[in-house]
């Protein structure tokens, strides 16, 4: 048999059989790449002297942010020089939402409750990532999150285990394939695990959850994509619970691996286990490198000084048992090995332009912007916009933003491709339809703590510095009075939800009120489109605009999505994936709490303002109108049922509906939430037409994590289902226990 015949797990060993201590030290390593020495600046430079000693000596295993189809071959081809054994590096990257071509944020691509949509849009991403010689992402980021202060709401799946587990597995089917060929990429699910949960709401925070709600609400993501194959895992940054997950054996170990059978290899988040000493949990940097590797963490991302440069120190001290360095070593090689890096190191370069060039890509990205743009509000059935409409006036600092429609976590973009949506609704508009445009006011800037430049890099068309705020309003206003109908793009900049991006407030930042105001006082009808990845606070917007439609930060293809379905090409049917606060000081806010004491005071819990979210969770509007009706639920075995109900379009446009299955408990073993997300189906429904949706309920689906007994449980009692259109759908029936 020849070498390339055996497994990867074979020739894995073989190759560790003939690595030297330093050579093992170095696959486990990642460093940034931010240039060559010569190209970089500042403390980056020093960054850059030390990747290129480790490429020169083969002693690194993996580079991050590496983008370019030459600079990963030239990179690669340094390093396979320089490498004893040829062990080709790993190149990772953030493909969070799309490579070239950008898709709709997570949160937003969530909010399309379409899996299907989701899986193909990662595919593309893989496939565009892999053909510039990224090998793996650094996605989906699968943390639930109940706050919408943290900023990083933005890249999950919003406050859901369910809806959060089916976005994690059809993210990793996507980047992944059914096998790793040279159109996937490996998927690293993140952060692990209960990131999202910070106090506050403050980005890295720490974390405290009892086990109860880490099993059945913050887990279930996580297991979800593993059990989908996902082959790499990246470690939180913060302590959980007392215990940095970077140094936490019982998620790294026991979980992960002993009771979830995982056997990819683990990340940690960037510098993550050299801060187990800034977290005050180990007393120096090689107390973190043993910490780190004996909790479970494989390969170290860096910046900077490093925990596992003293790894080869620590053996040799007998600090820690080389077969655990070994096994990180093995996990390692054998996902270069299952990638098929050994045969095949470089990309074609000529090739990889005409993959990141391919139009059916930027279709997708259109048609996950539309699927995932949530319809808020239609009064008098604004929407569509109707041929009356003569005169649109298209206003906001976010109307004509490219880099603001693509959101945070891009880096290829070409914003010469982007649709910005002033442009979208200009190129849909009918003949004869004027459309003008007037920013109105400026969006302000924030200030970012990074210095890497190239995270946040400014665009030129979204920079306000000479903006005259005195006649961008009057412009604005004015334009809205001689139109039949004002849209305003309002919301967050790109760079206003992400990383570092946590934010003490909801409100529509700068003079954006105050120029939804002004429009509103002319009489003319608004239309508020929303960019944004966060909730805002819409108490007063939401009385002012007549129809609002959050549009998220949508993707290079954001505008064409925007003027479709303004003009009625389509309709919207997204649903949000969390419940949209009236007031900051409502969060966390979800659907699924408990009953608690005195639940029929459930809607005030607090006098100054109700309890209840301003749209809950599943919501969204069509220009159809659906009803469900016909419920029917058949018992199966253990505890499980089959239930169906009867949607009927009765209304004068096409549109899609999501059926939603809820279920709950009244009494267990645990006083469990009032309901819970069991499942979901978007369908799309002619006027007039009906379809029956079937749902398939079992045990696993109706079990829950049991805090007295520490263990998984499916209560032997009556349920309720509702099924609907959203989270507080009415129309219910009882599974008897
Ligand atoms: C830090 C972020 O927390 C993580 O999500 C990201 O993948 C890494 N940096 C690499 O950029």
């Amino acid at each position: 048999m020849s070498i390339e015949d055996q497994s990867p797990k074979a020739r894995a060993r073989a190759l560790l059989a003939q690595m030297s201590l330093d050579e093992k030290c170095g696959q486990v390593r990642q460093y940034f790449c931010f240039g060559t020495a010569a190209e970089a600046v500042g403390p980056l430079a020093a960054e850059a002297r030390k990747m290129e000693i480790a490429l020169a000596t083969g002693t690194v295993g993996s580079l991050l942010f590496v983008s370019k189809a030459s600079q990963t071959n030239a990179l690669q081809r340094q390093h396979l020089e320089a490498s004893r054994l040829k062990i080709p590096l790993l190149f990772g990257f953030d493909v969070i939402h799309g490579f070239r071509t950008i898709f709709p944020t997570p949160i937003a691509i969530a909010a399309s409750f379409d899996p299907a949509l989701v899986e193909a849009s990662q595919a593309v991403a893989a496939r565009e990532a892999r053909a510039v010689g990224i090998h793996w992402t650094f996605a989906p980021m699968v943390d639930i999150c109940r706050d919408a202060r943290w900023g990083r709401i933005v890249e999950g799946p919003g406050e859901d285990p369910f809806l959060g587990a089916v976005m994690a597995a059809a993210q990793v089917r996507g980047f992944q394939g059914t096998t790793l060929d040279d159109q996937h990429v490996l998927a690293g699910p993140k952060h692990f695990a209960g990131y999202g949960a910070s106090l506050g709401g403050r980005d890295y925070d720490e974390v405290n959850l009892s086990d109860y709600e880490l099993h059945n609400v913050y887990l279930p993501p996580f297991k979800a994509a593993i059990d989908a194959g996902a082959r790499n895992l990246m470690t939180a940054y913060m302590p959980l619970n007392g215990v940095p997950a970077t140094g936490n054996r019982h998620l790294l170990t026991t979980i992960l691996r002993e009771h979830w059978g995982f056997d990819g290899f683990v990340v940690s988040d960037a510098n993550a286990a050299i801060n187990l000493v800034a977290h005050g949990f180990s007393a120096s940097p090689v107390e973190a490198a043993v910490s780190a590797l004996e909790a479970g963490l494989d390969l170290e991302m860096t910046t900077g000084t490093s925990a596992y440069e003293h790894l080869a120190q620590a053996v040799v001290d007998g600090l820690i048992d080389e077969a655990l360095l070994d096994q990180a070593v093995l996990r390692i090689l054998e996902a270069k090995l299952e990638l098929g890096l050994f045969e095949a190191p470089f990309v074609d370069e000529e090739a990889a332009e005409a993959v990141l060039a391919t139009p059916a890509h930027r279709d997708l990205a259109r048609t996950a912007a539309e699927r995932s743009a949530v319809l808020l509000r239609n009064e008098d059935a604004l929407l569509p916009l109707t041929p009356a409409i003569r005169r649109v006036a298209v206003l906001g600092p976010l109307a004509d933003a490219p880099r603001d429609c693509l959101g945070p976590w891009v880096f290829e973009q070409d914003l010469s491709e982007t649709v910005t949506i002033r442009a979208g609704i200009a190129a849909a508009a009918p003949a004869g339809v004027t459309v003008d445009y007037a920013p109105g006011v400026a969006m302000p800037m924030r200030q970012h703590p990074w210095p890497f430049g190239r995270m946040h890099e400014r665009d030129d068309r979204s920079d306000w510095a000479d903006f005259d705020e005195a006649a961008g309003l009057a412009r604005a206003v004015e334009l809205a009075r001689q139109a039949d109908v004002a849209v305003l793009v309002l919301g967050e900049r790109y760079d206003m939800s992400g990383e570092i991006a946590s934010c003490s407030t909801l409100d529509l930042a700068g003079r954006q009120m105050e120029l939804l105001d002004a429009v509103a006082a002319t009489g003319t009808p608004v239309v508020l489109l929303l960019m944004s990845g966060r909730p805002l606070d819409l108490r007063r917007a939401g009385t002012l605009a007549d129809a609002i439609l959050q549009l998220w930060h949508g993707g290079t293809r954001a505008g064409e999505a925007a003027g479709r379905l303004l003009w009625g090409a389509v309709s919207p049917g997204g649903k949000l994936p969390f419940s949209w606060p009236r007031h900051v000081g409502q969060v966390p806010l979800i659907y699924g709490h408990t009953r608690s004491h005195s639940p029929e005071g459930q809607t005030r819990r607090y006098w100054d303002e109700t309890s209840t979210p301003l749209y809950p969770f599943g919501f969204g509007l069509s220009y159809g109108a659906f009803a469900v009706t016909d419920l029917t639920v058949i018992p199966t075995a253990g505890a499980g049922a089959e239930v169906s109900v009867t949607v009927t379009n009765t209304g004068i446009h096409a549109g899609d509906e999501v059926v939603q299955l809820y279920v709950g408990q009244a009494s267990g073993s645990s006083a469990r939430p009032v309901r819970e997300l069991k499942g979901f189906q978007r369908i799309h429904l002619a006027p007039g037409a009906r379809q029956r949706v079937t749902f398939q309920l079992d045990a696993t689906a109706l079990s829950h994590w049991n805090d007295a007994r520490k263990d998984w449980v499916v209560d032997r009692v009556a349920r309720t289902v509702w099924v609907g259109s959203d989270s507080q759908a009415g129309l219910s029936a009882r599974i008897p226990g």
